[in-house]
């Protein structure tokens, strides 16, 4: 995965230029800008709790085409004009794709060793390398990638597990039922640890599908066709697992922060969806804002996790609402679609204002 996602020349994310309808999946902030727009104001939130630091210092990890940063740049800056945002970003194709969009003084490429008041990470933890296992016999077994007999990629079952892993699952103090494959990410300890670090004082939002305990939830994107085989198409197609918040929380917890979650469906409307959608006027903006909440998608499927650091009483606005969000202006909506454009204007020549 480490491989086929990241290798120097020939890794998936290291060409990635595409997201959305033109590339493999599709994530929230693609999906419509307004969930940037309404991750801004939870940004504004966690300023206004940190008593409007100045500069206000945004990191996002794995910012992919920078659709969430662009819109949440915008709303942010006009409360606080003195935001930096800075991005960590593994693949060079999405960076130089980053720098040519986000060309607002606010954005930075580097610096994300320093404190931030905000972190960001959108779908990132999915994207962590894996180990898989199966169980035989009530122990754990590692399957390894090797060769056939026709020197093709396949699984080979290894009589035992790195010590890591057999540690992640005595931590858990789980074991995968006789003969279920796990996928588990040894290295989600040092991704929240470098999460932890760089939380000086204020407040993380993690996003992401979960699976805990650790399952075979590990899924491939080619052209936004889904699949479970990560040995074909190497380089060429996405490979994602979900990932197991729980031991994230508990990990979190272990580096000192403090740890809650809500449903991503909850955050949005907890942050004004509803007031957002009713001043929305096209058809497919209004269609694709609503993907964002659907119950039997990532409005349910995907959890925010708030991660605080020195913040003892604080409650996120995302996590408990507010009622008395401001009209928002400059609301940001789809371009333009050339086909319900060219559908209303024929419409309007037929039979006038629609
Ligand atoms: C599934 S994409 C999500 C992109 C974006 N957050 C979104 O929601 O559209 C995963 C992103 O994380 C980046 N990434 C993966 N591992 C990373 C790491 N260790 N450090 C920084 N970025 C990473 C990828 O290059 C890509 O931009």
């Amino acid at each position: 995965m480490q491989a086929a996602l990241y290798h120097a020349d020939f890794g998936y994310y290291t060409n990635l230029r595409g997201f959305g309808k033109d590339g493999d999946f599709i994530t929230s902030p693609e999906r419509h800008p307004a969930f940037g727009f309404l991750l801004g104001r939870q940004a504004v939130d966690v300023w206004e709790a940190l008593d409007r630091p100045r500069p206000f210092n945004i990191l996002e990890l794995g910012a992919g085409s920078g659709a969430l940063a662009e819109p949440l740049v915008s709303l942010v800056r006009d409360v606080v004009p003195e935001v930096v945002y800075t991005i960590d970003e593994i693949s060079p194709s999405l960076r130089s794709a980053q720098q040519a969009r986000l060309t607002d003084p606010a954005f930075r490429w580097h610096g994300a060793d320093e404190a931030a008041h905000f972190i960001l990470a959108n779908e990132v933890a999915d994207a962590l390398p894996v180990d898989r296992v199966v169980v035989r016999g009530g122990r754990l077994r590692e399957l390894r990638v090797g060769l056939d007999q026709r020197a093709a990629l396949a699984w080979v079952e290894h009589d035992s597990v790195r010590a890591e892993i057999e540690a992640y699952f005595a931590a858990l103090d789980y074991l995968p039922p006789e003969g279920q494959v796990a996928d588990v990410c040894t290295a989600l300890a040092e991704w929240v640890n470098g999460l932890a670090r760089r939380l000086d004082r204020g407040v993380a939002l993690v996003l992401d599908y979960g699976a805990s305990p650790p399952r075979d939830s590990l899924l491939t994107y080619y052209r936004h066709t889904m699949g479970s085989d990560p040995l074909v198409r190497l380089g060429q197609q996405d490979i994602s697992v979900h990932v197991d918040l729980r031991t994230l929380v508990r990990l979190a917890i272990a580096e000192g922060l403090q740890a809650g979650g809500v449903a991503q469906r909850s955050l949005l409307l907890n942050l004004g969806f509803q007031q957002v959608q009713a001043r929305l006027r096209g058809l497919t903006d209004r269609q694709a804002l609503a993907g964002l909440v659907e119950a039997s998608g990532p409005g349910s499927q995907i959890t925010a996790l708030f991660l605080v650091r020195g913040l003892p009483n604080y409650k996120p606005a995302g996590a408990t609402g507010r009622a008395d969000w401001p009209a928002p202006h400059n609301l940001p909506s789809l371009p333009p679609d050339q086909a319900e454009a060219e559908f209303l204007s024929q419409w309007q020549a037929a039979f006038g204002t629609p």
